[in-house]
């Protein structure tokens, strides 16, 4: 089933926080996995040279022959890249450590910006009929990361919640203003979603409340706990909504995938 709130092309989402370790290869993951599981097409790009969402998804490393590496650098089809996963509706371009000196092959290109948001527009794209694409970034502001904003609608950011962590987010809001200015001028903030969430913890509860305070509608009211069974869950090469589909981790992305495709038909009828 496509989602009837996304007539034209899928809406590409970049999942980005150049903080390492923030919950954005398991919120790419599980966010993915609970929208297919709700009938919606979804591509993961895994454009992390540490290929974490690849490997979460079950894409084993002699099975990443074209990657995102091939697809920014070389002259490759979409359709070469993309790759069925063992979950339905969910596919994936991979990414292998090969992508790490991406960043400074890029350097001399013109296009070097723009690579990740012309290969998802080749003309193969509507084959796929994906209802949405969401793009793994790596733990920094680099070239790849720039990529992911100019080729996105919007950026997800995951806040783990812990001490600091709102420090980085204005480094960050200013990489999207900069991108807004350099190239993607319609590009928006989907939301930030705080992870690794503990409700017994003093510091979870200030952390929300403060990223409430600042950020406002823009957190996402579904929060992730923080739970055993998703951090499990990738060495079983499966989205938690798999690996233990009862547990408080499946639920919480189950939550968000319904929070974000609310918001999406929201955003339609205001555009
Ligand atoms: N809700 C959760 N409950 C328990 N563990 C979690 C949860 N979310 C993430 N983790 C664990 O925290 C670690 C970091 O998560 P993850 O790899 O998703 O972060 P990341 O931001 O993608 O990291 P990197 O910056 O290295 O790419 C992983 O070991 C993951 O399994
Ligand atoms: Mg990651």
């Amino acid at each position: 089933m496509s989602d009837p709130t996304r007539p034209a092309g899928p809406k590409i989402v970049a999942v980005a926080n150049q903080k390492g370790g923030v919950g954005k290869t398991t919120t790419s993951i599980n966010l993915a996995a609970a929208l297919a599981e709700k009938g919606r097409k979804v591509l993961v790009v895994d454009l992390d040279p540490q290929g974490n969402a690849s490997t979460g998804l079950g894409i084993e490393v002699d099975d990443r022959v074209l990657t995102t590496y091939e697809l920014l650098l070389e002259d490759i089809d979409l359709n070469e890249a993309i790759l069925p996963t063992a979950f339905e509706n969910l596919s994936i371009i991979p990414a292998t450590v090969d992508l790490s000196s991406a960043d400074l092959e890029l350097i001399s290109n013109e296009k070097r910006s723009f690579l990740l948001h012309d290969a998802l527009r080749q003309v193969q794209m509507d084959l796929f009929a994906f209802d949405y694409v969401l793009i793994d970034c790596p733990p920094s502001l680099n070239l790849l990361t720039v990529n992911a904003m100019i080729a996105a609608h919007s950026v997800l950011v995951p806040l783990q919640s812990e001490f600091f962590a709102l420090e980085g987010l204005s480094q960050l809001m200013l990489t999207i203003r900069e991108v807004r200015q350099s190239g993607n001028k319609e590009l928006r903030i989907e939301g930030v979603v705080l992870t690794m969430y503990d409700q017994r913890n003093n510091l979870s509860l200030q952390v929300e409340q403060d990223a409430r305070d600042y950020l406002g509608d823009l957190v996402f009211k579904t929060v992730i706990p923080r739970n055993v069974r998703v951090s499990e869950a990738p060495s079983f090469a499966m989205p938690v909504l798999n690996y233990d589909p009862a547990s408080r981790g499946a639920k919480a992305y189950r939550d968000l995938a319904s929070e974000f495709i609310r918001n999406n038909a929201r955003q339609k009828v205001e555009a």
